[in-house]
Formats: C-alpha cells, structure tokens, sequence
C-alpha cells in the first residue's frame, strides 16, 4: 500500500530523509531502523571539501531554524571511499545529493557518483550559486536550471531528482524546464532565504549574514510549492519543508507529492523520519486508503481565487 517510484527509483514506501539533516550516511542509525525509510537522502557533496560557513551556523526562530552551513562536506574522494560504501550496507536506496558551482562541475560530479556502488539516484541541489550566472541559484531561472539539468542528463542514467530554490516567484516554470531536460523527479523546496538580527549587538545572528529557514513555519509555503509543481509538470514531485508528523506527509502527498522529505525534524527528534514512516500505514488505512497513491494529488483549487485577505 504503500509503494512509489521516482522515475526508475523504487521506494518501499514515500518517505526519505531531507538532505543535510540526516549526516553524512549513517549517523541517524542508532536513533531508528533505517530501513523503514523509503530512502535516505545524503548531505550535499562537492567536489572539493570545504569547510563550510563561519560560526554562528544555526539560529532558532518561531517554530523554525535559520541555518548557514554553507555546504561543508569532505570532497568527494573521501564520500566515495568511507561514507557511501558505510550508507549503502543499510540496505534501502540511497540518493546522492551533490552540488556544484558550474554546469560543468555538476556534470562531473554526477558521471562520477552515479557510477559508484551504492548510489541509487543523484539530487541535484540546484540552490548552489552558479558562478557563471552572476552567483544567483541555478533554480533562480528556467535556463540556468535547465541548462544543469542537461548536462547532468547527458552522463548519468541514474534517477535523477532536481532540487528546487523557494526563493523564486514562479516555481512550476523552473520544474517545467527541469522535467524538458530529462529530470526524473523534482524535489521542492529547499529553504527560504531569511535573516535574523541581534540588533542590540548591531549584528546579524549568524556568521555568514543570510541564512535558509526551514522546519514546520515554511511548511505552508512548501505546501503551496508542491501543488504549483505538480499542476506543472508530469514527473513525480518529492515535498519538502516542514514535516514533522505522518498527518503532515499526508497534506503533501494531497498537494501533489508522490514522496516526502523529512529535514529539520530530525534535529527536534533523530527518531522522526523513521517513525513518520511507520506511522503512515495505519493512518492511511483509518482515513480509508488502500494505497498511498489515491491520496498523491487529491486537492484541487478552482481557478480565480483570491491569494491572501
Ligand atoms: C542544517 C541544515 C542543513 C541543510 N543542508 C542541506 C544540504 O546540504 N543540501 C540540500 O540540498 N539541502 C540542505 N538543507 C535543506 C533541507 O534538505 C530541506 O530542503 C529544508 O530544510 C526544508 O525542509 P525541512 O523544513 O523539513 O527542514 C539543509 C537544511 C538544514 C536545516
């Protein structure tokens, strides 16, 4: 009841981890059984290592969190050789999240992990700056967006799921544009550009200045994202932002999502994804579904309505 595939990624049931919530590879594991989760989806790897923003990195806000890692990771090389040969003994798909500063660089990096074993599909996180595009997020225009996409396309035959920016007015034309490319899925959102200032200290609350808001405040926002994505396009749509509770994965998948992600949880309770994923048998079967697919999409709003009061 409880099965979905991403594009030629299969999944036991929809719900994975988010990307940089969930460690490295195996970190959630003494926390849960991480092989109720559909996948696991890893932090964000690079080519390079890099070290990641200054401190402050995390502040807490109103039912959310601030945060400015920035990316920091090991390179590569050294996910390859320790961190994803440790992910994939657990036994579920593993989806590996990379990202780059050029389409190029994306490209690279995508032939190279989607050849190891143990990767089952690649995510593309397209809020990284693109440097040749004047540094603003390869998901900021359809073009920069499609142009990753392409030429992620181009050298890999993995499932390929493109992660999109909030930080957009149009959403559906930059999934339309990641779907003419080739992409398997969409991943919507990442997190919403925000600042918090300490302004007696006449300072920013965390090191780099600007940071992404995420957990269960954006969660409406992510909501109204996935529907656009969904009414835009034809491939699968993996919700993202906020989820906390296996009621909140149902209002995603209702908005349009085949799978869900489930980020700043993790941090509130380590055991969250795992246990959303096992609640969501029984509350599916209590609201009367045989399948999780009856539910993907149910929710249409009539045209013409009035956003806001
Ligand atoms: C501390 C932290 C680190 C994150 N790191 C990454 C990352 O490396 N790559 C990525 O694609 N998204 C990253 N994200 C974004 C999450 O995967 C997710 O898209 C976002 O937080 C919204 O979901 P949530 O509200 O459930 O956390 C990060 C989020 C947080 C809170």
């Amino acid at each position: 009841m409880l099965e979905v595939s991403l594009g030629g990624l299969r999944l036991r049931n929809p719900v994975m981890t988010a990307s940089g919530t969930a460690g490295h590879s195996t970190e959630l594991a003494p926390f849960g059984d991480l092989r109720s989760l559909g996948a696991i989806v890893l932090k964000t790897v690079t080519r390079l290592p890099r070290p990641g923003n200054p401190p402050p990195r995390l502040f807490e806000t109103p039912s959310g969190m601030l945060n400015s890692i920035g990316l920091e990771n090991r390179g590569v090389d050294h996910f390859l050789e320790q961190e994803l040969p440790e992910v994939a003994r657990v036994g579920v798909p593993v989806v590996v999240n990379i990202g780059a500063e050029s389409a190029e660089d994306f490209a690279a990096l995508a032939a190279r992990v989607g050849e190891a074993p143990g990767c089952s599909a690649i995510e593309a996180n397209l809020s990284c700056p693109n440097v040749q595009g004047g540094a603003l997020p390869f998901s900021s225009t359809p073009a920069a967006c499609g142009e990753a996409v392409r030429r992620i396309r181009a050298v890999t035959k993995k499932p390929l799921l493109v992660k999109l920016s909030p930080n957009v007015t149009r959403i559906g034309e930059i999934a339309r544009a990641a779907e003419a490319e080739g992409a398997d899925a969409v991943t919507a959102v990442n997190t919403l550009l925000g600042l918090a200032i300490d302004w007696r200290g006449r300072r920013t609350r965390l090191g780099a200045g600007w940071g992404g808001l995420s957990g269960p405040a954006i969660r409406p926002v992510a909501v109204r994202m996935v529907y656009e994505c969904a009414r835009a396009v034809r491939i699968p749509i993996v919700g993202c932002g906020g989820i906390a509770s296996a009621e909140d994965v149902c209002e995603f998948l209702a908005a349009g999502a085949t799978a869900v992600q489930v980020g700043t949880w993790n941090y509130v309770d380590p055991s969250a994804a795992c246990r959303i994923a096992s609640e969501l048998p029984e509350m599916l079967r209590v609201a009367g579904f045989g399948h999780v697919r009856e539910l993907v999409g149910c929710v249409r709003i009539e045209p013409g309505g009035a956003a806001g009061g």
